[in-house]
């Protein structure tokens, strides 16, 4: 078997001769960046190998300068024996930031108050039992003893033991002088016993929430006795390297072992999730039972290894809408192998349990405003509604352009992101700012709207995005490839060593994502026969979209232009979905309600959405009377 050598982490491995690159570099955990999911087309996996053992065809995304050095696109190269490899800082800048994203906290406090009123009713859930030794008069076996007070207790008939149970019982229960504490599953038509323990433990009550997110995944832990999230974490989702968005996953999951290799990624993330959780607030695994997850319906059929390969074509059919109750052990959940793992259903193949999640939690279905709920992320999800009488949803391709993907120095709300920019109207230099105050690396998502906002405005790009190649200032220049770029950062400053620009081709990829995420919006409003201006509400939810600001979203035509005051952050509603299921298992049945009366309106063969799609490729629209607040200044 060939060895593959990556440098600079040193790491090895070894692996079947016709794999190629990208495939060693995932069984070696070494991040390339892979936006297109190794179909040959993004150019970003770029390495410089070192020995004969390879063959590479496809060099069209490299200079005559990069193949001169060595460079080869990593998806594109066979191994036929022992290599050795440079990834270099631009192939693994995703990778080396991937350490902890900006969350805000800001809404925690808005979550709990609203979690106290919920009712106690978990999935999972504790029973702390006294019981009375048995005796000649009473020798009943000693989980019958344990069931009939349950049945007792519960006003249950029905109780189901498992067989994990039975093989502990008889030390433990005598070790524990008959005073233990049962945990329970609640079925629909049943319970099940899965852990006794010795003593009292009901008064620890834990479960996990966990948004699924294509670029990231965000935990939180919530203490069910309290009704209170204690801690909310996030990380890059793992899967990262094997894909930028969901097509670049599918396309991924379908090469070899590659469904299991993502399937892997998901559960490590999430292992990351819980552990960092749990450190940092001190709470025993044996004291988490429950784990609630909600993501896209691609996330959701990764995780549980499911395929999705009738996802991508027409008529795009998911393999499942409910996700199984199962134990962490089943998705190779590490961290917590016992606990049981429920999701959110899902309503269509692009419209997953992240929106069920976030539409229960944003309290959609018990207002009588028109409300627009917009989950801006690498997929664009929105539901148009009113109270529970009728909602309908869509799904738009947006894209990871606003989280940094297809972006040439996009990266996601990191330390030293450029998170928000000036132009000079006179001389075009520009003012940013950084995430942390950092030296800049890169530009994130709102940094990338108010940068395209502000090139508009100031007359630097022109409604198609083009750049004014005729500006007095040389951050305006042309590309090695002959295109033109704008330089945001010169090199002296920034923490790259080199400049951080936006080129043509970057902004193209940005107007797309914009366009259709308003074309999706337009489409799905007029669908129903209502316009824009009748919304009484938009909420805006995705951990990305609380970084979004307003103005400058409706400058390039993101948003639609109505009041600001009618916009409001719920900030990532789906994990707050989860962490109201988690306490209360009526959310999920609620979810189920909410999947089944859901309309989805299918995009891709909607030419209404085309048109609207196309008309929107201009900065902000090509009828700009649909945006009157936006006051071109040059
Ligand atoms: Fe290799 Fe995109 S070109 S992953």
């Amino acid at each position: 078997m060939p060895k593959i050598l990556f440098k600079p982490t040193n790491r090895s491995v070894d692996i079947e001769k016709g794999d190629n690159l990208l495939q060693a570099a995932a069984k070696a955990d070494v991040h390339i960046n892979a936006s297109c999911g190794g179909e040959g087309t993004c150019g970003k996996c770029k390495v410089v190998v070192t020995g004969d053992g390879y063959s590479s065809d496809n060099r069209s995304k490299l200079t005559a300068e990069e193949i001169d050095e060595g460079y080869v696109l990593a998806c594109q190269t066979t191994v036929l024996g022992d290599l050795t490899i440079l990834v270099p800082l631009e192939s693994e800048l995703l990778g080396k930031s991937r350490g902890k994203i900006k969350t805000l906290t800001s809404t925690l406090e808005s979550w709990n108050e609203q979690l106290e009123n919920l009712p106690l009713d978990p999935k999972v859930f504790k029973k702390y039992l006294e019981l009375a030794a048995p005796s000649l008069e009473d020798s009943v076996s000693d989980s019958s003893r344990i069931l009939r007070r349950l049945q007792k207790d519960l006003s249950a008939t029905d109780i189901v033991v498992e067989l994990a149970v039975l093989k502990d019982l008889e030390t433990l229960i005598r070790d524990a002088d008959w005073k233990v504490t049962a945990t329970l599953v609640k079925e629909s038509s049943h319970y099940r016993l899965v852990r006794v323990e010795n003593g009292n433990t009901a008064s620890r009550q834990f479960a996990i929430a966990v948004d699924i997110g294509t670029t990231t995944c965000s935990g939180a832990l919530v203490d069910l006795n309290k009704k209170e999230i204690l801690f909310e974490s996030s990380e890059y989702n793992g899967q990262i390297s094997l894909g930028d968005d969901v097509i670049s996953r599918m396309v991924f999951a379908k090469k070899g072992d590659g469904l299991q290799l993502l399937q892997k990624r998901a559960a490590e993330t999430i292992d990351k999730l819980i552990n960092d959780l749990l450190k940092k607030n001190g709470v025993e695994k044996n004291d988490v039972d429950l784990i609630i997850v909600a993501g896209n319906t691609i996330m959701t059929h990764l995780f549980y290894g499911v395929t999705t390969d009738r996802i991508r074509e027409a008529p795009y059919v998911p393999v499942f809408s409910f996700g199984p109750l199962v134990s962490g052990d089943d998705l190779n959940i590490t961290a917590l192998p016992d606990a049981k793992v429920a999701s959110f259903p899902c309503v269509a193949s692009y419209l997953g349990g992240d929106i069920t999640s976030g539409v229960v939690a944003s309290g959609l279905i018990e207002s009588d405003k028109l409300t627009l709920y917009i989950d801006i992320g690498t997929n664009g999800e929105i539901v148009l509604g009113s109270g529970s009488d009728w909602l309908v949803g869509c799904s738009c391709s947006a894209g990871p352009a606003f989280e940094g993907g297809g972006v040439k120095n996009g990266i996601r709300s990191i330390d030293g992101a450029i998170e928000r920019v000036l132009i000079e109207r006179d001389t075009y230099e520009t003012v940013f700012t950084t995430i942390g105050d950092k030296q800049a690396i890169g530009i994130c998502g709102s940094g990338l709207i108010d940068l395209l906002a502000e090139l508009f405005l100031s007359g630097a790009i022109d409604k198609r995005g083009k750049i004014n190649q005729d500006l007095s200032t040389d951050r305006v220049r042309k590309t090695p490839e002959g295109g033109w770029e704008y330089v945001v950062a010169w090199s002296q400053v920034t923490g790259i060593d080199k400049d951080i620009v936006i080129s043509e081709v970057d902004i193209d990829n940005l107007m797309r994502a914009k366009a259709a995420v308003y074309a999706g919006i337009t489409t799905l409003v007029e669908g129903v026969g209502v316009e824009i201006g009748e919304i009484d509400q938009v909420l805006i939810a995705g951990s990305f979209g609380n970084y979004i600001r307003i103005k400058e979203a409706i400058t390039i035509g993101l948003l639609p232009d109505i009041p600001n005051e009618l916009y409001k952050f719920v900030g990532n509603g789906s994990l707050f979905g989860c962490a109201k299921a988690v306490i209360d298992q009526g959310v999920l049945l609620e979810a189920g309600k909410i999947t089944a009366n859901m309309s989805y309106q299918e995009l891709s063969a909607d030419n209404k959405f085309m048109e609207k799609y196309m008309s929107a490729l201009f900065l902000p629209h090509t009828d700009e009377g649909l945006f009157p607040s936006v006051k071109f200044e040059k």
